[in-house]
């Protein structure tokens, strides 16, 4: 078997109505949290229950609900102010991956200083890494996708240079991950359908990673399998809340495989195309995963195979070859099911900046490409995969 290592360092606290108990949870770590609302919770019940929790325990807060998808540099570099003016010594997120994303760079850079997009990571460029810990940071998601509760990633958009890239550092995981299903039936059904194939991408591009191990394979099928049985359920019957558990469970899942395996390709395209277009994370893997499975293949025939047979049990009885060739069309069409058909022409992006747009991904997303099953030569085979997109 393969050598491998793995490690959780976070409380992971899943249950319904989990999100009463937060002034209960923050306690330990501080007297004045800085609360990272994600704007489309402002005025709502929840915040009464999260802010009256707070202040039940004697806690004082600060809120701030200045938070957009595809989270940018300047918002967290402002909020970091904010966090020093104000002396507030934890952090509280209560969103998506943006808000949560939002959290962790705040939590990092307001003890370590300096810039945030100083602290992503990009190639030939001075990056700042800090080796200890930020502010204590809580999170709470309200989307299931991107599993960033369980990963040491912060994605990071800078619309200036037209580039979103990640603080990869093992020191900014959560403290504390309250995860509340109930929270999760607010969600509208395509952005449960796209966060829900964010998770499938992550699983699936953690399996098939070079870095793939034993403990990677394990977790990343089990959030395939829930992915399976669950995503379609959300998507149609929202309030179905043990659907939405279990979408929450694989949703942290394919955060813990990614954050030992990494991402490949399909990230490697989307997150730019996300950074240039505005196009919602889910909706940029969903357009480009189908193709770069059949680039790949017929590197990884035995794990796309297996892959398949979850998802269509009725390819079993293909040969393995076969039903890996069967992959593409099945994600075409879960992914329509779902009702995602978004592809990379749909979010505006032209033929003539294939050249740029594969450049960006070669030079800024190499650690992904890197990770990829099948090897990248160099930038003219990235735009021969982003043509295959459209
Ligand atoms: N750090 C990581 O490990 C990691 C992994 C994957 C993706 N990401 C990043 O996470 C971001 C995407 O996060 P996301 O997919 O969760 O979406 P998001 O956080 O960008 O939210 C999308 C929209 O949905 C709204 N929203 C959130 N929860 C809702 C709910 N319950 N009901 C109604 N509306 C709701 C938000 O206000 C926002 O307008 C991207 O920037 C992506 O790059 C990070
Ligand atoms: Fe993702």
């Amino acid at each position: 078997m393969k050598a491998f290592k793995a490690s959780l360092p976070l409380a992971l606290d899943f249950q319904v109505g989990a999100i009463k108990h937060i002034g209960e949870k923050v306690e330990p770590f501080g007297k004045k949290v800085f609360l990272m609302i994600d704007p489309f919770l402002q005025d709502s019940d929840l915040v009464a229950q999260i802010t009256g929790s707070l202040v039940e325990r004697g806690i004082g807060f600060v809120d701030f609900y200045d938070i957009v998808p595809n989270p940018r540099h300047t918002t967290i570099d402002h909020a970091v102010v904010m966090v020093r003016e104000a002396g507030c010594d934890v952090v509280v997120a209560v969103g998506g991956g943006s808000a949560i994303d939002s959290a962790k760079a705040v939590a990092f850079v307001a003890v370590h200083g300096g810039r945030c997009w100083d602290y992503t990571e990009r190639l030939g460029e001075t990056v700042t890494r800090p080796q200890s810990r930020g502010l204590p940071l809580l999170v709470v998601p309200t989307t299931s996708g991107t599993g960033t509760e369980a990963t040491p990633f912060a994605v990071i958009n800078n619309p200036e240079l037209g580039l979103k890239c990640a603080i990869v550092n093992p020191f900014i995981y959560p403290n504390v991950a309250l995860i509340d299903p109930q929270i999760l039936v607010s969600m509208p059904p395509r952005l449960t359908a796209l966060t829900a194939i964010d998770t499938f991408c992550h699983a699936l591009e953690a399996f098939i990673s070079i870095h793939c191990t034993p403990w990677v394979e394990m977790v990343a099928l089990e959030a395939i399998r829930l992915f399976a049985a669950n995503a379609l359920r959300c998507v149609q019957q929202g309030e179905d809340l043990e659907a939405r558990a279990s979408m929450a469970f694989a949703s942290t899942l394919g955060g813990m495989a990614i954050a030992s395996a990494g991402v490949t390709v399909s990230h490697a395209l989307g997150q730019p195309l996300g950074a240039m277009t505005d196009a919602p994370h889910g909706g940029t893997v969903a357009a480009s995963t189908p193709y770069v499975v059949s680039w790949t293949l017929p590197v990884c025939t035995d794990k796309f195979a297996r892959v398949a047979g979850i998802l269509e049990p009725s390819t079993l009885s293909l040969t393995e070859g076969d039903r890996a060739l069967r992959l593409p069309d099945i994600l075409k069409s879960l992914f329509a099911s779902l009702g995602v058909t978004d592809t990379f022409r749909s979010y505006g992006l032209r033929p003539e900046q294939v050249d740029d747009f594969a450049l960006t991904v070669w030079t800024s997303f190499n650690q992904d490409l890197a990770c990829h099953p099948k090897k990248i030569n160099n930038k003219e085979e990235v735009a021969d995969i982003v043509r295959m997109c459209f």
